[in-house]
Parts: C-alpha cells; sequence; structure tokens
C-alpha cells in the first residue's frame, strides 16, 4: 500500500513540471507570435523596419535594433498603446489600446528590446 502512494506522489510531482515547463516555453513563444502576426509586416521579422507593409511606409518604421537603444519601458508602452503620434512619430504607427491587453504590450516590449544591438 504505502508503495503505491509513493508511486503516486512521483507521477504528481513529474506531471506539475511538465506543466511548468510547458507554460513558460509557451510564454516566450507567445509574444514571438504576437509579434509576427500584429508588428512583422511593418516592422520586419528582425525588427529592421523592412516588413511588406514597412517598405511601402513614409516614413518607414525606424530600425529598432538602433531606435530602441536607450529607450524606456514608459515610452514604449506609450508608442505601442497610443501610437506614433502619442511620441511624435509617425501616425502610420496605429495604436494598439484594446487591441492587446497591457500584459501582452509588456511582453512585446521586452521582445522588441531583444532586437537591440549592443
Ligand atoms: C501599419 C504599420 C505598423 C504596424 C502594424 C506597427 N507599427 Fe510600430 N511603427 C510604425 C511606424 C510607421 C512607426 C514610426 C516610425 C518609426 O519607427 O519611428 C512606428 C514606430 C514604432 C515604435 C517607436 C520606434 C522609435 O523609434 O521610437 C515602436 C516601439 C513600435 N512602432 C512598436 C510596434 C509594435 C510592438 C507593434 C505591434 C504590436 C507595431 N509597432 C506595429 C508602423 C507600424
Amino acid at each position: 500500500m504505502p508503495q503505491i502512494v509513493t508511486k503516486h506522489r512521483v507521477l504528481v510531482t513529474t506531471s506539475v513540471l511538465l506543466i511548468s515547463l510547458a507554460a513558460f516555453s509557451v510564454h516566450g513563444q507567445e509574444a514571438k507570435q504576437l509579434y509576427e502576426q500584429t508588428c512583422a509586416t511593418c516592422h520586419g521579422t528582425h525588427g529592421k523596419g523592412d516588413g511588406p507593409t514597412g517598405q511601402m511606409l513614409q516614413p518607414k518604421p525606424a530600425d529598432f535594433t538602433t531606435a530602441l537603444r536607450g529607450k524606456d519601458v514608459a515610452y514604449l508602452t506609450k508608442v505601442i498603446r497610443e501610437g506614433g503620434p502619442s511620441v511624435g512619430k509617425s501616425p502610420l504607427m496605429p495604436t494598439f489600446q484594446g487591441v492587446l491587453s497591457d500584459k501582452q504590450i509588456q511582453d512585446l516590449i521586452q521582445y522588441v528590446k531583444g532586437f537591440v544591438s549592443p
């Protein structure tokens, strides 16, 4: 009898571990997917401003690898939530208020910050 209990406990521990690992990878994956679905058409898959729509815009979206250097989370939150004009940029940068949740915006900020070259 006690042996069965132990086995059961191991099984539960293993599945809890697996579930948290899955949640972790989904998290990173989600921001990437969200970026690719929502932003990449203008900003490009690698943030260089060379997405298929971005190439047709005037002004073109800035290259994130250099443009985001030194920009803080408050600024990035504002431009993504309220659109380009809120920070003096092009109105072609849409507003995502009501489209993306605050959490999604914060995830995207961490994701786009990853494009910045040191
Ligand atoms: C319809 C095209 C378009 C889409 C879609 C778009 N953007 Fe933009 N974005 C622009 C343009 C144009 C600008 C203004 C030019 C520039 O990059 O400075 C801009 C500016 C920005 C800036 C400010 C860059 C800077 O130099 O300060 C950030 C940050 C940004 N976009 C993030 C995003 C994120 C994140 C998404 C997806 C949720 C997104 N954009 C979707 C076109 C777009």
